[in-house]
């Protein structure tokens, strides 16, 4: 059996443009998805897959995460005081105490890849998780990562990434991957490419914002150039890895995905999210149906 998953990689450097002028102060990250924001969704699923050390890539403007997962002093005497414990917990809650969270800074945009390679000094040479928060990946049971972080250790630690397919349309949004099934959710990959035309797209399976990783794509990422948008591209690097090692598995994960990195996806999150909810659904329903 390998390692367990401990440690996931948060990249969230980036500027957050389509959510502009609200991202001039607020992280996107920190947009919430009703009560909660989408690095919390995030982080309670890095949770849930077993980890205890998260390592938030950020950069000087992204004050506001590392403030968020910080002890709040007064508000927390303030609650104590007036009695409000659900409140308190809460509050509390946003990192259970046997987690950790480590702050590394990217100081120039270079890229996804360049963005995980930043973790390296605190992740050295152990498998890790990999979740861009702004696919909020919805799903009632064990959430993606953990999935995928199974699928790994019993794989005896092969890299782990999540598909889904997109339409033919949209391949240059994405990381694209060929595979082979190798059962109903799993398919081994044997070559990938970051945000192909639809013309040179080897199939529509889209990589999401999920991956396990050994620490070994660190030396790939360090050799890696700047390849799709002049960026260094994780995905270059991991087909590097494919290369190396022979297998990195494609996962169809059970759940459900938001890009919530535009305003449709986080309009659609908060939907679901309210349908969740038998008070806020009623509102959701009343408002469909009279809109
Ligand atoms: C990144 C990855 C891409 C992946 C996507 C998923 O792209 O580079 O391979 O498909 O995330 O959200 P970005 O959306 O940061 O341009």
């Amino acid at each position: 059996m390998s390692k367990p998953l401990r440690k996931v990689v948060f990249p969230v450097a980036g500027l957050g443009t389509r959510f502009l002028p609200a991202t001039k102060v607020v992280a996107k990250e920190m947009l919430p998805v009703l009560d909660r924001p989408l690095i919390q969704y995030a982080v309670d699923e890095a949770v849930d897959a077993g980890a205890d050390t998260l390592v938030f890539v950020t950069n000087r403007y992204k004050h506001a995460i590392a403030d968020y997962f910080d002890k709040a002093y007064e508000l927390e005497a303030k609650l104590q005081e007036k009695g409000k414990s659900d409140l308190l917990a809460m509050v509390q809650g946003t990192l259970p105490k046997h987690v950790r969270a480590i702050f590394v800074t990217q100081p120039e945009a270079l890229g996804l890849g360049h963005a995980v390679l930043c973790a390296k000094p605190v992740v050295g040479d152990e498998p890790f998780g990999v979740i861009l928060p702004d696919d909020l990946i919805w799903n009632a049971g064990r959430g993606a990562l953990g999935q995928m972080a199974e699928l790994s250790q019993a794989q005896g630690g092969a890299g782990v990434i999540a598909v889904e397919e997109v339409p033919h349309d949209e391949t240059d949004k994405y990381g694209i991957v060929a595979a082979t099934p190798v059962d109903e959710r799993s398919a081994a990959i044997h070559h990938m490419v970051e945000k192909p035309k639809p013309a040179d797209a080897p199939s529509n399976l889209a990589v999401v914002g999920r991956y396990v990783l050994p620490g070994r794509i660190f030396e790939l990422l360090e050799r890696t150039t700047p390849g799709a948008g002049g960026e260094i591209q994780l995905t270059d690097a991991i087909e590097a890895l494919l290369k190396e090692q022979g297998k990195v598995l494609a996962y169809r994960f059970h759940g459900t995905r938001f890009d919530c990195g535009n305003k449709a996806g986080l309009v659609r999150a908060t939907m679901h999210m309210a349908m969740q909810d038998p008070k806020l659904a009623a509102v959701v329903r009343e408002f469909v149906a009279t809109h």
